[in-house]
């Protein structure tokens, strides 16, 4: 049994321009220790699928399909169920880490907290267990700076406050949502290293959300490539780098920022993310594809597993695309 159970899941909102279908049929397992990489430009719904796992989904958004974490479905499930497993068994690191820090108290106060109250530990031994976690993400001094509060800290070493937080009660799943997009390119390599650091040390299974494909390389052994809210192909790191097989897939890899890359422009997809208002029954990426005919506007294809573990939504056929 998966870990992680994710079976046709789909999230709408309410608005006043009509509905916008944010997920439409997603489909994710997770096994314990596992690392899956969810990619796709801003908009393709990968925050709101999270956000539906984790029972997070704002007021005006609906979620339907099936999520089970470790054989029980927890897809609107109420409070009583959903609070143990956020507190102790999947945990989620945002974009901007003050959205889950309290900027009104020492971050000693607010670590020993989510012990106290999630562990029944006495607040000298939570103190004790969350200067050791601050040491484990690296915070240089740890010991003089637990007493900080949030804004007293770099945006860079306040991430690696919140990565300690969400790694306290030893989840079973972490959720790491565009957790170096904020911060400059270089503290964005260290906080990946740091990430791949602890997930090698403490062996939570892990979803890294991101925008750009290059972090999901030395992170991920799977990757979801998501875009308008849809899966458009799945698989394991090595081939989809290697040989993507979708069109979406080949304009993000050429939309990689590359160390050797000469002065240019990057390479990026042409045309913006779909509306998402509108009803979708036709591929959502058709209006950008090169390859794109009327069956492409007419109907997607269904996401089918053409090779072991590889699976791709795509009218057109592997030799077409060559
Ligand atoms: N509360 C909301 N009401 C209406 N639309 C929303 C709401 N939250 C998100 N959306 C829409 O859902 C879509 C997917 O958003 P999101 O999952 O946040 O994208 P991303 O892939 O950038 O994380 C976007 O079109 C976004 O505008
Ligand atoms: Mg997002």
């Amino acid at each position: 049994m998966a870990l992680l159970d994710v079976k046709d899941l789909g999230v709408s909102f309410t608005t006043n321009d009509g509905t916008v279908n944010a997920v439409n049929g997603v489909n994710l397992t997770l096994d314990r220790g596992e690392t899956l990489g969810i990619v796709g430009e801003s908009g393709s719904g990968k925050s709101q699928l999270a956000f539906a796992i984790m029972g997070l989904l704002a007021q005006n958004g609906t979620a339907r399909g099936s999520v089970k974490f470790d054989g029980r479905e927890i897809l609107n499930a109420p409070a009583a169920v959903l609070n143990p497993i956020r507190a102790n068994h999947i945990a989620m690191v945002f974009q901007d880490p003050m959205t889950s820090l309290n900027p009104y108290m020492r971050v000693s106060e607010q670590m020993a907290e989510v012990l106290v109250h999630h562990k029944g530990m006495s607040k000298s031994d939570a103190l004790a267990e969350s200067l050791r976690m601050l040491d484990a993400v690296k915070i240089p001094d740890a010991k003089g700076r637990i007493r900080l509060y949030p804004h007293e800290f770099s945006g860079g070493m306040r991430q690696r406050v919140m990565i300690a937080m969400s790694l306290l009660c030893r989840p079973d799943i972490l959720i790491a949502d565009e957790p170096t997009t904020a911060l400059d390119v270089t503290v964005q390599a260290q906080i990946m290293q740091l990430l791949v650091e602890l997930q090698r040390e403490f062996g939570m299974a892990t979803i890294l959300i991101t925008h750009d494909l290059g972090v999901i390389a030395g992170f991920c052994e799977r990757v979801m490539v998501l875009y308008g809210g849809r899966v458009m192909e799945a698989a394991p790191v090595h081939p989809l780098f290697a040989d993507p097989t979708h069109p979406y897939t080949r304009g993000l890899l050429r939309a990689i920022p590359r160390v050797d890359h000469e002065g240019g422009e990057l390479d990026s997809i042409p045309g913006s993310p779909p509306n998402m208002t509108r009803a979708q029954q036709g591929c959502p990426f058709a209006p950008r594809c090169d390859y794109a005919g009327d069956d492409c506007v007419q109907a997607l294809a269904p996401l089918t597993e053409f090779a072991p573990g590889r699976w791709r939504a795509c009218n057109r056929s592997l030799e077409e695309l060559a």
